[in-house]
């Protein structure tokens, strides 16, 4: 496994891939690398012939009562587990390099970014979508690999890649969980032993919805409330927003479409935790 540091070194390494006529799988992460992060290495390999994967804290997707210094950071943990997952090249550029001096453009998606995490996140999507906008541009990639435990973040990476005629695939995959059902996260590591009890709040509501809907619930509003009530018996959490969206405009709904999205940000003590969940609506 090779490491670089800078946009060239990686560009010289990528242009003799492809002159190979290799296909290239990108794996855009923060570190702190779990199994959620490897499953999308995983994948990337069944269907690339070089992963590569950045490695990088973009301070720009941080607001600034939020937790950039403080995010969790190994990076020889890192760089160990993705040469065991086999992952080819990983970039690690320092924020220099992403951002030199005088860096002054940004990639907005609308709509798409203004409910859910972009209003409690105000310029978060912004943040992302510049850094991914950068990968894309360094790596070239023939796809890219997202966990749909970001589900927002990857319908906005989409939107992004659509309208910029940006030439990739993107691949969303399945969000991985703990045995327990919380899904995994860097930000878990935060978690005190009692907060990482609290934080299956999250598993149960998502679990909740599935039952209402299997028992017939049919109104977004009152399938919503339940789900508060499911959050609110859980004294170390405290519910940031609790959503029963259309999976492609991520507007909340009331009367429920075949699929739903049941979108949740819960704070348990001082972090804040997001999941999802894609359910289908019974028919009869
Ligand atoms: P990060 O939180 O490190 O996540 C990197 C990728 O791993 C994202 O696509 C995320 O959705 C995916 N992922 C995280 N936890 C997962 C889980 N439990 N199951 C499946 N996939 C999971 O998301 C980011 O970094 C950043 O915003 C980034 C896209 C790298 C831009 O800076």
């Amino acid at each position: 496994m090779q490491v670089f540091d800078t946009i060239l070194a990686l560009r010289q390494y990528l242009t003799a891939q492809r002159a190979t006529g290799k296909r290239l799988g990108l794996v855009p992460t923060m570190g702190y690398l779990h199994d959620g992060h490897l499953s999308l290495v995983h994948t990337a390999r069944r269907e690339c012939d070089v992963v590569v994967m950045s490695i990088f804290v973009n301070p720009k997707q941080f607001g600034p009562q939020e937790d950039f210094t403080a995010y969790p950071r190994d990076m020889e943990r890192d760089l160990q587990l993705a040469q065991e997952a086999g992952v080819e090249a990983v970039f690690t550029p320092p924020v220099t390099e992403i951002y030199p001096p005088g860096f002054n453009t940004e990639v907005i998606v609308h709509e798409l970014t203004t409910p859910l995490c972009g209003a409690s996140r105000p310029g978060h999507f912004q943040g992302v979508t510049t850094v991914v906008a950068k990968l894309f541009n360094i790596v070239g990639p023939d796809r890219a690999y997202f966990g749909q435990k970001d589900y927002q973040q990857a319908m906005v990476i989409q939107k992004m890649v659509h309208d910029l005629l940006m030439p990739l695939e993107v691949v969303v995959c399945p969000t991985v969980r703990e045995p327990d059902g919380l899904a995994m996260s860097s930000r878990n590591a935060y978690l005190t032993p009692a907060e990482r009890q609290a934080a299956l709040v999250l598993w149960r509501t998502l679990q909740l919805a599935e039952e209402r809907l299997a028992q017939g619930e049919r109104q977004g509003q009152r399938l919503a409330a339940a789900l508060r009530q499911c959050i609110a018996a859980e004294p170390r959490a405290r519910p940031d927003y609790v959503a029963v969206c259309d999976p492609q405009t991520l507007q909340e709904v009331d009367e429920l479409p075949s699929t739903v999205l049941v979108a949740l940000a819960v704070y348990i003590g001082k972090t804040r935790l997001i999941d999802n969940a894609l359910l289908m609506v019974p028919t009869a």
